[in-house]
């Protein structure tokens, strides 16, 4: 299947501005608009944002979905039950510590994290390990522009990821439904890679609390688990992290959890994929090496056996 989208695309080939906002506006004279937004706790502020050439052209799931359809343990484990209980999470004033192996370790509101780096808007597809996809328009930016502001050390080989974990807030925390706080990991050369966002939006608005509010990770040619939510803590380490799946599963999730039709997840195949949103005759697609993303990733691990690293 020829991949759409790859670094030779030009503006002409993303999706263009003016057919996103009529989605936008079919939204809301849908009255999915402003009622969803209200519900999923967010503000309304519109964020200019860049279109990115990185974008797919592939039309984004419904706000409906991508705020309605969620994993997102620290509320429970139903995918109903994060757009039920995220409301209660405080997400101002945060803050997200960097520590480590960087020059200006510290802890940075969001604001200061991302300013003066332009903000984009990324039409990603996020395929989950439980073999369901989307199309999300996320807005971020690039995490590599992040860990320039803060200064990588020559010694800094990985990055850990740790989100927010508040009992009080949080029923699923409260419930000790996974070892919170929930932690994930990149390799140095993954995080700096131009794919990985730092994301604070989606939709052109601010990020519903459901998704990870008010910043997460979005590492679009893995799978979804490694995306952390609410991030508190980005830490530049010398050792490889271990992240909450791999400390509950290893045989069943690997800190690599590259997209990988030819690798099948213990208890289930990983060569299809069941688009969400397409009701109850919705297709299945196939699944594509690294999410379709390869031309871009694939060699970041030449050498690799993507089968022991998986
Ligand atoms: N981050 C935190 N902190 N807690 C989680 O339970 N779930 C992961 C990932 N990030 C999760 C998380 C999984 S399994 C997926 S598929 C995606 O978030 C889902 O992201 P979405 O709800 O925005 O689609």
């Amino acid at each position: 299947m020829a991949e759409r989208w790859n670094t030779g695309l030009r503006w002409s080939d993303v999706t263009p501005r003016a057919a996103f906002l009529d989605r936008r506006r079919f939204l809301a004279t849908a009255g999915l608009g402003i009622g969803t937004l209200a519900f999923a706790g967010i503000a309304g502020a519109k964020i200019a944002a860049t279109p990115s050439p990185y974008s797919t052209d592939e039309a984004p799931n419904s706000l409906e979905d991508i705020t309605g359809y969620n994993n997102f343990y620290e509320f429970g484990f139903d995918k109903s039950d994060p757009a039920r209980h995220a409301g209660a999470m405080t997400t101002a004033p945060w803050s997200v510590r960097v520590e480590g192996l960087v020059d200006r370790p510290g802890d940075y509101a969001p604001d200061d994290l991302l300013k003066g780096i332009a903000l984009e808007e990324r039409i990603y597809r996020f395929r989950c390990v439980e073999a369901w996809s989307m199309v999300i328009p996320w807005i971020g930016v690039p995490l590599a522009s992040v860990l320039a502001r803060v200064g990588v050390q020559p010694g800094a080989r990985y990055v850990r990821f740790e989100s927010l974990a508040r009992a009080d807030e949080m029923p699923g925390v409260a419930a000790g439904l996974l070892d919170f706080p929930y932690r994930e990991g990149l390799r140095i050369d993954e995080a700096m890679h131009p794919l990985t966002l730092l994301a604070t939006g989606l939709y052109g608005e601010a990020m519903p609390k459901q998704n990870g509010a008010p910043i997460r990770l979005v590492v679009p040619w893995k799978y979804g688990f490694k995306s952390a939510k609410s991030l508190v803590k980005i830490s530049l380490t010398n050792e490889q992290p271990v992240s909450t799946w791999q400390m509950l599963q290893p045989k069943e999730y690997g800190f690599y959890a590259n997209v990988n039709p030819e690798v099948d997840h213990p208890r289930w195949s990983q060569a299809s994929e069941r688009r969400i949103g397409g009701g109850l005759f919705a297709k299945r697609v196939d699944t594509l090496k690294f999410n379709g993303y390869g031309d871009l990733v694939a060699g970041l691990y030449a050498g690799q056996d993507l089968a022991v690293d998986y």
